[in-house]
């Protein structure tokens, strides 16, 4: 890559805003010692007007409250400072195409390193613009390649840790086996992908793993539930046993850098026939039309 095409976004840290490769962070911040923080990843559209626009930002916004507070970090902005400073970022780095905005929030840099929190410590918080590409026609017309793994994360995978080991290993083995991701199971049970929320349909229903501790609920894990309702699919949040898994119709995974993607093979086994899903293409066509609609409400309401 030639020096021109280093994409060097301007970011925002503590405060500061300069060029992601001259940003720094004092070794001593507990997110670099101990994975001590929260993150969020939002996904950004390009419009036809050229602006970019974050989709469902509410839902991020209150999600990284969530996660701040189960691990007892004060916000550093409320809504409305987040959103001041998410639209700052975007101005910053104007361009075109579709792109993503990353936030980090850590509890703070310490004076020495030691487990415990430190009385009085102010959280270090990061903001940058990301580059995305999301999966072209053709790739979702293939689907992807998964592989399962024996999930050993910890059991508070509902907060968007910065400690991500876990899961950087689970995305090592999918792409260490020419995967696009590694679908966990835990006793026995489906959890999730290494980044991604994972759908199973089943005799017409779509199945989506229990909320709660063993999984991320994604910003899209909502929105699929409401997607299915309005395509007329019947939900079910429950346990999905590997045999359901092994045996799916259809199984697909959802994230912020994916929207909703189908799976061809699972540890080399195609899924449902190798055909693309019903149930999938329903989703699919309901999140362009979600997006749409979000987009078009914000318009009116700047108008
Ligand atoms: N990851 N589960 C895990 C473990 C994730 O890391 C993610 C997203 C999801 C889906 O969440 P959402 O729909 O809010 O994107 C589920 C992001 C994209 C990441 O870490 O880059």
């Amino acid at each position: 890559m030639s020096q021109a095409e280093v994409f060097d976004p301007t970011v925002y840290l503590n405060g500061e805003w300069g060029p992601l490769s001259e940003a720094r962070i004092p070794v001593l911040d507990r997110g670099f010692i101990f994975g001590d923080g929260v993150y969020e990843v939002v996904p950004l559209y390009a419009q036809p007007n050229g602006a970019r626009l974050p989709f469902r930002l509410k839902q991020h916004l209150a999600r990284l409250q969530r996660s701040l507070g189960k691990i007892r970090i004060d916000n550093p902005f409320d809504d409305a400072g987040w959103r001041a400073l998410i639209h700052r970022v975007i101005e910053e780095n104007a361009g075109e195409g579709d792109a993503l905005v990353y936030i980090q929030v850590t509890r703070g840099v310490a004076k020495r390193r030691g487990h415990a929190f430190p009385a009085s410590i102010t959280p270090t918080v990061f903001v940058m613009l990301g580059k995305l590409v999301f999966p072209s026609a053709a790739e979702r017309e293939r689907g992807a390649v998964a592989v399962t793994a024996e999930d050993k994360r910890w059991l508070h995978c509902d907060i968007k840790s910065v400690s991500l080991l876990g899961n950087v290993l689970m995305a090592q083995h999918a792409a260490e086996n020419d995967a696009l991701e590694t679908i966990q199971l835990r006793d026995g049970l489906l959890t999730e992908g290494s980044s991604s929320n994972v759908w199973v349909v089943k005799d017409g229903a779509l199945l989506g793993a229990p909320r709660g501790p063993r999984i991320l609920e994604g910003i899209r894990y909502g929105l699929i539930e409401e997607l299915a309702r309005e395509a007329g699919i019947r939900f079910e949040e429950r346990d999905i046993t590997e045999a359901e898994l092994r045996s799916a119709d259809e199984i697909m995974i959802s994230s912020a850098t994916k929207e909703v993607m189908p799976i061809r093979t699972l540890d080399g086994k195609s899924v449902g026939g190798g055909r693309l899903g019903r149930v999938y293409a329903a989703l699919y066509d309901a999140y362009q039309r979600a997006k749409a609609r979000e987009f078009a409400d914000e318009a009116k309401r700047a108008q």
